[in-house]
């Protein structure tokens, strides 16, 4: 692998990979071989090498696919720190015209061509970056005593409302519908397992055409048994810290390829700010934003309540009415909801969502019924509340978010290989 070529300093090896890049200086013909570990310059002499292999090196396109052979040299200003001074090069299939070259194309073509456009230099940095924040999310929670559960994808009913439902036939059993979160399935193995996270995909009819929102995204989803609203915070933000350092620690070059501007990620260590949805409300009304007591935060306020801050900041104690059946009430007020978001900076807005369950059994089910759920459905949920019932509150992170602010993108529809939006769901 490309990435290991410094150990073979001196020495001849041969690569497989294909052809990003090349350009030529009279005599010599430097061909950048890609292999999805690394970068490789590779230098072809006229004098050094055969005229077949020299009019090869001449004439094959963009993303053919070749095997290099050379010996290893330090070269301090070759990207990677080190060139080849080849001398083979065998072909494996040859390309001409790959659609997708250095120039500037328009962002519908590049979807219509996600498939080849995911082998572009920045592409490959975004997914580097994604695989490791996934890992650092299994990393945390596996190394802080939870459960790695899985939840069903095809459910009987909502979850996040019944605005964004993906409604499939279920043979002779009517209706099933596509997860929107695992969460009720998580809080049954909490209660099983203490403390358990799930991560899997998740489904959201969203009608939103924004830059935040996908159909289909993936979510990690943490739940704690024996957990008030601010163990959850105190959960969220620690969570956070180590996701956003293993990133820093491991990816600089992939970060320096994305020309991402890192002072703020820096910052994201504990303990991260908090404040009420009052005295969000507050900064809002102080920033001239006309917003009434008891409206959902929309993506222009969330953005100007996190410009107040050098770090991510959560926003706790919503209006019940915005937020979901599930949520416990704010004893000292009925009106608000044990909830949490997390915004992150730089306008990239909630990439978390948690809260506090409802543990009351009566309380439950009166809030299944305001919210015309289907009784039957949720009867497995409310048994939770009949046998042994106990405080627990859990959050979902939302990846493809996540990544978006990490890597610093102008869409999510980057942050993952294949987006799936209102108006695409190809290739
Ligand atoms: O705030 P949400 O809807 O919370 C839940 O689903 C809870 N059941 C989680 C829990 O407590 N276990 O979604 C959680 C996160 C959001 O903060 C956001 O990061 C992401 O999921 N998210 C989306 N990401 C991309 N596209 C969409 N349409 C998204 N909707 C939510
Ligand atoms: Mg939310």
């Amino acid at each position: 692998m490309i990435k290991d070529v410094g150990k073979f300093v001196g020495q001849e090896i041969s690569l497989k990979g294909w052809l990003y890049n090349k350009r030529s200086s009279g005599k010599i013909k430097f061909l950048i071989l890609r292999d999805g570990s690394g970068y490789l310059q590779c230098v072809y002499f006229k004098g050094n090498v055969s005229e077949e292999t020299f009019n090869t090196a001449e004439r094959i396109g963009q993303e053919s696919a070749i095997e290099v052979t050379g010996k290893v040299r330090a070269e301090e200003r070759a990207p990677g720190g080190y060139e080849l001074d080849a001398t083979g090069l065998k072909v494996i299939s040859e390309t001409h015209d790959f659609p997708i070259t250095p120039k500037d194309h328009g962002i519908e073509f590049l979807m219509d061509n996600r498939h080849l456009w995911l082998r572009s230099s920045r592409q490959v940095a975004i997914l580097k970056i994604r695989h490791r924040i996934s890992k650092a999310i299994r990393d945390y929670f596996d190394g802080h005593g939870f459960t790695l559960v899985d939840t069903p994808i095809l459910t009987p009913a909502a979850c996040e409302g019944t605005s964004t439902l993906f409604e499939t036939d279920y043979f002779d059993l009517g209706k099933a519908y596509l997860t929107q979160s695992g969460q009720l399935y998580a809080e049954a193995n909490a209660m099983a397992l203490g403390k358990v996270y799930n991560f899997g995909p998740v489904f959201r009819a969203e009608k939103s055409k924004t830059r935040r929102h996908l159909t289909e995204f993936w979510m990690v989803e943490p739940e704690v048994a024996f957990a008030d609203l601010n163990d959850d915070m105190d959960l969220a933000e620690d969570f956070l810290e180590y996701v956003v350092q293993s990133v820093l620690s491991d990816n600089l070059e992939e970060l320096k390829i994305l020309e991402r501007d890192i002072t703020l990620l820096k910052n994201v260590k504990k303990p991260l700010p908090r404040i009420s949805y009052d005295e969000a409300v507050e900064i809002l009304h102080k920033n001239g934003i006309e917003f009434e007591w008891g409206n959902d935060l929309g993506g222009t306020d969330e953005t100007v309540i996190s410009n107040q801050f050098d770090r991510p900041v959560m926003v706790h104690r919503y209006p019940s009415v915005v937020k979901a059946f599930y949520m416990k009430r704010d004893p000292e007020n009925e009106k608000l909801a044990l909830a949490v978001d997390v915004l992150a900076p730089e306008g990239y807005g909630e990439i978390i969502g948690g809260s506090q369950r409802e543990d009351n059994f009566d309380t439950l089910l009166s809030r299944i019924e305001e919210h015309n759920l289907p009784r039957e459905a949720f009867e497995w949920y409310l048994d939770l509340r009949k046998y042994g019932s106990v405080p627990h509150s859990g959050f979902g992170l939302g990846l493809e978010r996540t990544v978006s602010w990490i890597c610093g993108l102008d869409h999510v529809r980057e942050s993952i290989p294949f987006a799936r939006m209102i108006y695409r769901n190809t290739p």
